[in-house]
This record gives C-alpha cells, structure tokens and sequence, in this order.
C-alpha cells in the first residue's frame, strides 16, 4: 500500500468569452466586435471552442456572448457543430462537430461580469473551469491539457504566462513612477484554469467589494489562494489593436504534395536524357521536346501542387516552340509558375521504370542534378529506379516511364 492520494480526476468546462464590444479595435473599421471576425469559413470565437474540444477532458463549453446576439450566433454554433465528420478548422464552412456539450449566455458590461454570469451557468456536478479569452484564437489543446494536469496536483488555480521582453514601466500623468523588475514579470494569457468553488467565491467577494480586474487569476490572488503559472505559447496572442489584424492575414503555409506520371516510347529521336543528365547508349526516345521523362513527371508533380492542371496544358505539344525544347528550361518555368502560385517546395521522390537502360550507375548523377534545378538539398531528393520483370512494354523494352511525388508547402491568404 502507497499513502498517495487517488488521481484526481478533472474533467473542467471551458468558457469562451465572446461578450466584449472590441473598442480597442475599432480603427479597423470592422463592422462587428473582433470574435466575430470570420476566419478559414468560420467566426473566431469558433477556433477556440474547436481546440479546446479536442482536449479530451474537457467537458463541455459555455459560450457568452452579448444579449442581441445570442439568438444569432446559437443558431451559427449548431450549423458549425452539424453532423458529419470532424473537419479540422480548414478551409470550408462544412460543419466542424464538437463533439461536446455546449451552451451559450449572456454576458455583462465588464469581462469579468460576464465570467461571473458563466459561473452560474454551469452544470451542478461541474467542479474545475477553464476562463478562455475569444480573442486568443490560436491557443492550443496541448496548453489546455497541461493546466488541467496542474488541476490535477490540487492547486486552486493556474494560469499561462510569458516572460515579458520589454522593461515594463508604470507611469502617471506623463511620469515614470516605478520599473518593476523584469525578471518577474509575466503576461498572462488564458484560458486560466481554476476549482471552481474557489473561482465562483472569488467572483462573489469581487462583487461584494467593487474589485475590477482584468483576468480571473487576480481575484485568487486577492482572495488570498495560490495561483500557479506555467510557460504560455507564443502563438497564444491576443487579437486586441488594429495592428493585430496582420497576425491573422499573415499568410500560413499549408502541407500539399503533387504526383506526377510520364511515358516516352523508345524509338529514333532524342538522344536519352534523365533529370537533365545524358545516358549514352541507351535507346533513343520519341517526344516533342527533348523527351525527359523524369523532368516531365516532376513537371505534373510541382503544378499538382498548386492544383494546376498538368504541364500538357500549360507547354501543349502542338507548340512548335516547344520542338526539341530542354525540359530544364520548362521545369524552370514550371517552379516559377508554382511559387507564384504560392508552393515552396520541400522534397521530391522518384522512380523511373525501365528494363533498359540500368538506371543505378546514373542515380547518383540525377538526384544531384534534379536538386539543382528544383533548389532542393540533396537530402531532399531521391531517386530510385525499377523493371517491372519483363511485363508491359517497359518489360519487352519498348518505352520508359517515370513517377515522381513532390511534397511542399503552400501559402494561404486567410483573410484579404
Ligand atoms: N469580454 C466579454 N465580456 C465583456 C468584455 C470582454 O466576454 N463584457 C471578452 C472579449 O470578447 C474578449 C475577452 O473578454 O474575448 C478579452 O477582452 P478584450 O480583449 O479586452 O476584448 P474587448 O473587451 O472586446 O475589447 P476592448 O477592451 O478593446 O473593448
Ligand atoms: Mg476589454
């Protein structure tokens, strides 16, 4: 027998703060407050309800939200919530189902009414609550489950918090009055995570003696209870100035990868070329251009990428411009397509399929010249080769194929 206590089990609700007027942003000449702002196919306030409902102890989410808007916005949550399959916050408005419980309320003047009308909301059997901030949309489920982790150890409440790099100054009228020691200085984030009889007691006493505060740790703190502070996340900002905007149009790159598939027939015509390198001796291919094969699926693979279509409809072999043209000359011109188009590439893969010639003694030659021309590391590129043991017409020696599979990142514009 151990003397240790069982494990807690913390199982919080999240409350998603979504009832300020955003006077702060209002030189951006938005039309609604901030959690309003639609964001990849959904308002903001949503980001953070997904995140936190894929931190599976949460339990179920309570929205606040403004008075007139409350109709509204329930009827916005049950659409995003609809049923079908989970769909990461991306790039449509099909539902993105919780998975959860949720409810939504009303909020107050101040923030922290609102909080105080959210603690009375809440299930009778709930005992822990995460208070979290619309306007950090970008938290993640990770930070959510290490607070209800220190939940678990039995502290009264914790909150998120980064060093702060500036020297903080405090000033009246114009004068500097104190600095503060940097090195214990912290700017809290959210959510902030708390047992919830000691928050709603906190929020009690706050009333009762007209406190006004800015977050929901500073009641413990005043009310005398310990809070814990753990390493916040860069990513979880807040979207309060005009200037934050830019944080959210900032272009995020996404993961994408193209396949691209080529065939040239053997017979009199080009002198065989592979990625750009010269295999003498081997048979001769039939093509417009200078016939590489493995430039061609590279081609296919990069504009598949950026979902252009493929390289017969962008250098058609009817072009006689294009006759006997060097395929490095079209590659290039195919990279400069895709970075336009907003695709950085990350790492090429392929295979070229031929009985004849053998392809081992030339690979090494390939990959370095192929990683030249896509502006790759070699560490990035590989090329492999095979028969196909005498079957089909590269088995009887007829032709030559090759794949390649392209692997990038693709900017996104998120909003204009
Ligand atoms: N909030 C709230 N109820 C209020 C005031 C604020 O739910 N009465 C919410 C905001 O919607 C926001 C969070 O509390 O998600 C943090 O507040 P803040 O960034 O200050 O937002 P606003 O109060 O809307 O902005 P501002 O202070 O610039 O008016
Ligand atoms: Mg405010």
């Amino acid at each position: 027998m151990t003397n240790s206590s069982p494990p807690r089990v913390v199982r919080p609700w999240a409350v998603i703060l979504a009832a300020g007027s955003g006077r702060r942003m209002a030189a951006a000449g938005l039309d609604r407050p901030k959690q309003f702002l639609e964001y990849r196919g959904a308002p903001l306030y949503w980001h953070s309800a997904w995140t936190l409902s894929r931190c599976a102890r949460v339990a179920g989410i309570i929205f606040v939200f403004q008075e007139d808007c409350l109709a509204e916005e329930e009827a916005r949550i049950r659409q995003l919530d609809g049923l079908g399959a989970g769909t990461p916050p991306g790039l449509s408005n099909s539902s993105m189902p919780l998975g959860l419980p949720w409810k939504v309320i009303a909020g107050g003047v101040l923030r922290q009414d609102s909080v105080f009308n959210a603690l009375q909301a809440l299930p009778a059997n709930c005992e822990y609550v995460l208070i979290h901030d619309a306007a950090r949309p970008f938290l993640s489920a990770v930070l959510s489950a290490r607070l209800i982790e220190v939940l678990e150890q039995g502290v009264a409440g914790v909150i998120p918090g980064r060093p702060v790099s500036d020297t903080i100054k405090q000033a009246r009228d114009g004068l500097v009055v104190a600095t503060p020691e940097r090195r214990n200085l912290y700017a809290a984030q959210t959510p902030q995570a708390f047992r919830l009889d000691v928050l709603r007691a906190a929020h009690a006493k706050a009333r009762a003696e007209a406190w006004t505060v800015t977050d929901d740790a500073s009641l413990l703190e005043r009310t005398g209870h310990e809070v814990r502070i753990i390493p916040g996340e860069a990513a979880n900002r807040k979207i309060t100035c005009p200037e934050d905007l830019d944080f959210l149009r900032r272009p995020q790159a996404l993961a994408c990868s193209g396949y691209g598939y080529d065939v040239h027939r053997y017979g009199s015509g080009r002198p065989m070329k592979l990625g750009g390198v010269p295999i003498p001796g081997a048979p001769e291919v039939i093509a417009h251009s200078d016939g590489d094969v493995l430039i061609h699926a590279l081609m296919d693979a990069i504009l598949a990428c950026a979902c252009l279509g493929d390289i017969g409809r962008l250098f058609p072999d009817s072009d006689p411009r294009l006759e006997n043209i060097n395929s490095a000359i079209l590659l290039d011109e195919t990279l400069r397509i895709a970075a336009a188009a907003g695709v950085e590439l990350v790492q090429a893969d392929c295979t070229i399929i031929a009985q004849i010639p053998r392809i081992a003694p030339h690979s090494q030659a390939i990959r370095r010249n192929l990683s030249r021309l896509l502006g790759l590391d070699e560490e990035h590129v590989n090329v492999k080769a095979t028969t196909e043991e005498g079957l089909g017409f590269t088995g009887a020696g007829e032709g030559i194929k090759a794949v390649a599979l392209v692997s990038a990142l693709r900017r996104q514009r998120i909003l204009p």
